[in-house]
């Protein structure tokens, strides 16, 4: 350890503070004690007395009408609570702005800032921004909830780039280029859209963009020019921007106020502020800079004092010096990035450590956390809890120091040193750290330098499996005409250890060698092994490790041929290393619109897109608190089955009650969803059932306290005398522990199987494919508000997809009549049906505790309970038999089926009908099966988008390929060879086939083999493969069928006096586009008969209200794809009764007047007393009312063979919607179902402990599909095929169907992973069959580290052995000739 001379003029080693000055700054301290002042979007805040732990997200959503800012997750990891923040810079005078993440910015620190968030921008009075429209306009809104984080991104980005002093840009295009505007959303998530028309919205603001690359919207029609194209797009008027930091804050600013928590202003005042804080034995105190910290660490305890470092100029300093750079520990990660930058490339050649300093740390977390981050904060978090931090391993790679301030002196020393340190106490604060510049001095020598983070999202906002960076300084050997590495340094971390570590053995080994060999290599590789060892427990321990050796590999490798020259172009090889994640998205997409029915068939903008986006749209959890309001939280098991003998909260959260099954009311149940096959418990009695299940809920005076309550509450146990949990499905068969499934929803078997059977001249058996649960992840979680009302009535307002059965069960728990209770649902913030069963408990719970403490309740569950509770999709165990011949036909196949339902019954037992409506999609021969729901105690599983439908979809796939497989043949070759004619269709779907032509599959199969070009590509991707090792292409082209039922829907259209119309529904609005069409429904019935010109516009006349269980009965389910479509078919029974008695009044009014205008109408109709409401329930016809789906996909990805990474290329998709009522809402539905099913097929870990709970209960473990994860070409073309006489329109599902075609990136990942698998074999010298490696099942999701393993955790050893060997054997015939490696690498 060395003390230093620090640069703070105010500081000196070991000089302590004198009593004078300390009482100086106590006096300074004490008279702090002012409000805070801000400012949002322009209007001024004062506050005081606030709990300095308060986030600035729970003050906007609490304390003010901006409610666009959203909770998602909490920990900075999905964006929807990002807003801008604005600082004044008065030495510069400049205003700096930048997003940041509300749910983690303390609400202090926002002190003299300023706050825009989406409503701020503009709004539905004053009108809205253009982001806002061009949002609405492209259809990049669904439910709406991330919307306005996105929003807010892409405005920081677009006044960041106004900034820059560049060419003026040309009026209404800003100076940000089109990848910018995609990485400026690349950090926050949508589960909906699946991002393309956001990314297309995003660029329509950039400077580089073709107007020709962007995809549907509402501006402008086919056939419109460039230019015309860019005139019809909200304006954007770059000259006009909105004033993000108003004038009075500045004088603010000079005014100098000082708040309650401490900010000391100089170093030697927050010596003093720690003394006196260390005198007063203050309990707990932070240190805080940006709070990200909180993120990860969840803390939930309050501190007594908070020390906010951000006013310490010392701090704050970034300095070139002659050695490198300082950067100071208040340095944001943003700032550092572009200090690094701009010195980087200032020193050219030089700058090669700096600049991919920054491009590592430009992956760190989300632009929205990086710019409030600091370096010190990440540093400290890693030195005192083992944070798995990036830029402790890349610092430590290029021997950076850091200065610490301990005992009033400064320190300085090795970062390596600073880590092995014990855990920094609260004294000590971290100053400064000093980069250094690492330029070769000597001549002919170079300075190499890399560093990797291989994660599940290329972009950042994911962990790295393990970080690693590498720098070496080699020269050229004369004698050996090879490469001396003179220095290197290796550091890895985060691989599961507490602390980055410098592989020195390794280096040691490395150093001197004079002419790097493979042999060299091997060994080093084989020292690394023995180095890297993650602790017991840590998750893909030998993956991670394996990744340490494809790096070492990668970097090193290049130096083994490099000669003279080539050492050039092996650093220029490298410097492109990261160069190749580039993700400018591009795509196509074609519609065919049909005027027929005109407004529907048009691809309108969704409705209410525009409040959406300025985050006027009101969720359950945006409606206002009313008086006396109680905040609610879970206390749920975390034992599968035990009894619990008692639940205690600790009184210091303040628990106002703890509601529990004690509490149902006499005559009430304990009941907390009901499904048409039964009810379920909304609380554990005595017993647990699963570790997720409710035991009670915690009521207390805000959602805060309520969770901290919940989360700190000890739960005794009991288990004497209880058997063993059920955990999976073979504990489930053993013991005997099924759901009936009724006969009537029992699949029907088809032909004969052991006929079938011996018809093969090939059988399977036996085989066995698992598949896991994956979570809804809807970016508003559940949430619910119950209010009493008079006489034991109740207002409950749930984010449901089935008010009308939570309608019931609220009634039946409360033990009141029906018509007690009312259930209001606006709009739901996605669903995916996660929200149809499992929202029914937590409104419940929350009706009640409302009920018990006659008080209004309200919950919103927090991110990491909602994991916990909501179940998800069904995990399965499938096991199967199949027969097939020589040339691929398939003759007979059997399944036996385990479906893991959970605890509880939910809609679990529809499964087995669900699973075959998709597995029937190829004629098997003949076809039996065996399936069984398994009754376990794991949390309850529910309907999540196409339930059962994707896993039969992908089981067929997975049967196809490994009949392939066996046959050595081509797997399109089977899949054509047993895909159905009609006939066969008819066998194995029944009249749910419908007629001959509208059997589209197999041209619709045929046609996207031609537009997507395959046959050309699959040689290209032959041709690829050849030419490299470590990156292996495939392309898989998957047809879906999947059949969907038509329910039951009601409907009512009322026409008011001014002739404006209003809708109610059944169906629920939860992003799909169901109230869009609608409307366009109302509007074409009514104005098609009742209107007499074009000019009458009765689409802008229909507004569709919420759902009220009283006001509409009979409301149903939202689910199944099918509830638009039903409840546009009521609603246009409703406006043909409306029609009927309106018609005669036309008549009678056109023949005296010649025409009549709407109004006139309307106006006439009141006169003469004529009903305006008119209701209806649409039931369709049986054996009319299920219908098949068709669609197709193909998919083209690339996996790196060292680290298992898939990047999907390109995606191609033609989906049969029959005549789309809406194309624009469809193709949405499929883009964003596909994308949803890349999440599960891909990359969607949902793990458990070994009691069954969800341990990727986070952002941070459980990662969706984010921009960079979808296929960089996505083509979608919606095939509007002919008329379909017993669907609404002609027209067909969107929902659920595409869904499944995500299996066809899968598909191509098992193909690459083939050739992977092939060159692996060579390389140890086996012969393909003989290993039988090309059969093999590939688990969902084909995570990295399985995709890595599959292609061989030890594929650079063996390749390394192999070129040894080769080599050995080339010398022993070449005698006396000297070895060269010239293969590519
Ligand atoms: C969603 C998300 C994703 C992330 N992803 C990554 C990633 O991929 N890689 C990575 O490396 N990091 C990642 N991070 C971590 C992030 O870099 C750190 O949270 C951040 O840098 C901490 O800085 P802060 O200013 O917010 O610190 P704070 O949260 O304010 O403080 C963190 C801790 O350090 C202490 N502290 C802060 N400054 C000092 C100081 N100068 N002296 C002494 N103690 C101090 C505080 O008391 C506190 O204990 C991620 C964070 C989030 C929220
Ligand atoms: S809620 Fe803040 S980032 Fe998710
Ligand atoms: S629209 Fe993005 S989450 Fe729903």
């Amino acid at each position: 350890m060395a003390h230093s001379s620090f640069h703070s003029p105010s500081v000196s080693n070991g000089v302590s503070i004198t009593m004078e000055e300390s009482a100086f700054v106590t006096v300074q301290a004490a008279a702090r004690d002012e409000p805070l002042v801000f400012a949002i979007n322009g209007e001024r805040f004062e506050v005081s007395d606030f709990e300095p732990s308060t986030t600035l997200l729970e003050y906007l959503r609490s304390h003010t009408r901006f409610k666009s800012v959203k909770l998602s997750c909490g920990e900075g990891g999905c964006g929807a609570c990002v807003v801008l923040l604005s600082r004044y810079d008065s030495v510069n005078d400049e205003v700096k702005s930048c997003t940041i993440s509300s749910c983690l910015t303390l609400l202090y620190s926002v002190d003299k800032c300023s706050i825009v968030t989406s409503e701020g921008l503009g709004n539905s009075r004053d009108g809205f921004h253009p982001i806002h429209e061009r949002f609405a306009g492209f259809h990049a809104s669904q439910c709406g909830f991330c919307t306005p984080g996105m929003c807010m991104s892409l405005f920081s980005a677009l006044i960041n780039a106004e900034k820059r002093p560049q060419e003026d840009s040309s009026l209404g295009i800003s100076k940000i280029t089109a990848s910018e505007a995609e990485r400026a959303i690349s950090g926050n998530l949508c589960r909906c859209t699946g991002y393309r028309p956001i990314a297309d919205a995003c660029k329509t603001f950039a400077s580089d963009v073709d107007m020709e690359d962007l995809g549907i919207n509402s501006f402008w029609t086919k056939g419109d020019c460039k230019n015309l194209k860019a005139e019809k797009l909200p304006s954007y008027n770059t000259n006009n921007q909105i004033n993000v930091f108003p004038q009075f804050l500045k004088n603010e600013f000079r005014s100098l106020k000082r708040h309650s928590w401490c900010s000391p202003t100089s170093l030697l005042e927050l010596q003093v502020t720690m003394k006196s804080i260390l005198a007063e034995n203050v309990e707990s105190v932070k240190l805080v800079m940006g709070n990200t910290g909180t993120g990860y660490y969840k803390e939930i305890s309050k501190f007594n004092k908070y020390v906010d470092l951000r006013y310490i100029p010392e701090l704050s300093v970034i300095r070139l010096n002659q050695n490198g750079i300082e950067i100071g520990a208040t340095i944001s990660i943003s700032e550092a990035i572009s200090a690094l930058k701009k010195e980087g490339k200032a020193m050219g050649q030089g700058g090669l450590v700096f600049l991919k300093l920054a491009n590592h740390m430009e992956k760190i977390a989300s632009g929205f956390v990086r710019n409030s981050a600091s370096i010190g904060g990440n540093l400290v978090m890693a030195q005192r809890k083992h944070f798995p931090s990036d830029i402790v391993t890349i610092l430590l790679s290029v021997g950076s120091t850091v200065n610490i301030l301990m005992d009033s002196k400064v320190e300085t020393v090795l970062l390596e040193e600073f880590l092995a340190w014990p855990p920094l106490n609260f004294g000590s604060v971290l100053l400064s750290i000093q980069i250094p510049h690492n330029q070769s001095n000597k001549i002919g020598n170079k300075v190499f330098f890399e560093t990797y983070r291989p994660s599940l999202r290329p972009l950042g906002n994911a962990l790295p499996y393990l970080n690693a960076a590498f720098l070496a300084e080699v020269s050229h050997s004369e004698t050996t005409n090879g490469v001396i590495i003179n220095n290197i340094c290796l550091a890895f971390g985060a691989y599961g250890v507490k602390r980055a570590i410098r592989a020195r053995n390794v280096e040691e080994f490395l150093v001197g060698k004079k002419s790097l060999t493979l042999e060299d290599l091997l060994e080093a590789i084989t020292l690394l092994k023995g180095t890297i060892i993650p602790e017991v427990g840590t998750p893909h321990a030998a993956y991670r490790c394996s990744l340490a050796v494809s790096f070492l590999f990668e970097f090193l490798h290049p130096l083994i041929n490099a000669r003279d020259g080539l050492v050039e172009d092996s650093l220029q090889k490298i410097f492109n290393h990261n160069e190749e994640i580039g993700f400018l998205l591009s795509g196509s997409q074609v519609v065919e619109t049909s005027q027929k029915y005109y407004p529907v068939g048009e691809p309108i903008a969704k409705t209410g897109a525009a409040i959406q986006a300025s985050g006027e749209a009101v969720f359950v959890d945006d409606i206002p608190s009313p008086t006396d309001c109680l905040h609610a939280a879970f206390i749920c098991s975390t034992k599968p089955l035990a009894r619990v003998k008692r639940v205690k909260t600790i009184p210091e959260f303040l628990p106002v009650d703890v509601i529990s099954y004690k509490d149902i009311p006499k005559g009430g149940a304990n009941v907390g969803a009901k499904t048409v096959f039964g009810p379920e418990p909304l609380f554990a009695d005595e017993l647990t059932s699963a570790a997720g299940q409710p035991l009670a809920l915690v009521v207390a005076d805000t959602q805060k306290h309520a969770d901290m309550a919940a989360n700190s509450a000890i739960v005794d146990y009991d288990f004497e005398n209880l058997e063993p949990p059920i955990l999976t499905v073979e504990d489930a068969v053993q013991r005997s522990s099924f759901f009936e499934v009724f006969p009537f929803i029992y699949p029907k078997q088809i032909g004969d199987f052991s006929r079938g059977m011996d018809e093969a001249d090939h059988k399977i058996l036996s085989a066995e494919i698992r598949l896991g649960s994956q979570y809804y992840f809807y970016m508003e979680t559940q949430c619910a508000l119950a209010i009493p009302d008079e006489d034991n009535c109740m207002v409950i307002y749930s984010s449901i997809q089935t008010p009308e059965f939570l309608h019931s069960v609220i009634a039946s728990c409360l033990g009141v009549p029906d018509h007690n209770i009312r259930v209001i649902t606006r709009r739901v913030g996605g669903g995916f049906g996660g929200k149809a069963i499992r929202a029914m408990p937590v409104a419940t719970a929350c009706a009640l505790a409302a009920f018990k403490l006659r008080r209004p309740v309200r919950i919103y569950v927090n991110r990491k309970t909602d994991m916990i509770m909501a179940g998800g999709r069904h995990p399965m165990k499938i096991t199967y038999n199949v027969g097939f011949k020589s040339d691929g036909k398939i003759t007979a196949l059997h399944l036996d089926i385990l479906i893991n339902a959970g605890f509880t019954q939910d809609i679990s037992i529809v499964m087995p009908h669900n699973i075959m409506c998709t597995l029937r999609k190829y004629n098997w021969g003949a076809l039996s099966f065996d399936m069984k729901v398994c009754k376990t105690n794991l949390s309850s599983k529910s309907a999540m988008r196409a339930p059962g439908e994707v896993q039969g979809s992908f089981i067929a796939e997975a049967v196809i390929e490994h009949v392939a497989s066996a046959l050595s043949i081509d797997v399109d070759i089977v899949r054509k060879k047993n895909m159905h004619t009609f006939d066969s269709l008819s066998i194995f779907y029944g009249v749910s086939a419908g007629e001959s032509h509208e059997y589209t599959l197999p041209s619709l199969y045929e046609k996207l083999a031609v537009t997507s070009r395959i046959d050309e590509r699959i040689e290209r991707i032959k041709e690829f493969n050849g030419n490299n090792k470590w990156r292996k292409r495939a392309i898989s082209l998957v047809p879906i069928i999947h059949e969907v039922t038509v329910r039951p829907t009601p409907g009512k259209v009322s026409i008011l006096q001014d002739g404006s119309i209003v809708v109610e529904v059944g169906g629920i609005e939860l992003g799909q586009g169901l109230w869009t069409k609608v409307k366009q429904m109302t509007a074409f019935v009514l104005s098609s008969s009742l209107c007499s010109g074009d000019d009458e516009n009765l689409l802008d006349k229909v507004r569709v209200v919420q759902a009220d269980t009283l006001s509409l009965v009979q409301g149903g389910f939202t689910a199944g794809s099918t509830t638009s479509e039903s409840s546009c078919e009521s609603v246009r029974l409703c406006c043909n009764i409306l029609v009927e008695r309106l018609m005669p009044i036309k008549n009678r009014l056109t023949e005296e007047k010649g025409s009549v205008k709407w109004e006139e109408l309307i106006t006439a109709g009141h006169l003469q007393c004529v009903s305006f409401t008119a209701n209806s329930y649409y039931v369709p016809a049986v054996g009319t009312n299920s219908y098949l789906n068709y669609g197709a996909a193909v998919s083209e990805v690339e996996v790196n063979v060292l680290t298992g990474q898939t990047k999907i290329l390109q995606s191609d998709i033609i989906y049969d919607c029959g005549q789309s009522l809406n194309p624009a809402v469809d193709l949405g539905q499929i883009e964003g179902a596909f994308v949803q099913g890349i999440g599960f097929f891909m990359l969607e870990e949902y793990l458990t402990n070994s009691d069954g709970l969800i341990i990727t209960d986070s952002t941070w473990t459980y990662k969706i599909p984010t921009i960079d994860t979808i296929p960089k070409r996505f083509n979608v073309e919606i095939l509007n095929s002919s008329h379909h006489k017993n669907r609404v329109l002609s027209s067909k599902a969107s929902g659920e169907p595409p869904l499944l075609l995500a299996a066809s990136v899968h598909c191509a990942t098992r193909a690459a992973i083939k050739e992977a698998r092939k060159q692996l074999s060579s390389w140890r010298g086996e012969r393909c069959d003989e290993s039988n490696s090309m059969v093999f099942q590939l688990p969902v999701p084909a995570s990295m580290p399985i995709v890595k393993e599959l292609c061989g955790l030890d594929s650079v050893e063996c390749y390394l052995k192999s070129q040894i060997s080769s080599n050995a054997r080339q010398c022993s015939s070449i005698d006396g000739m000297p070895f060269t490696n010239n293969k590519t690498f």
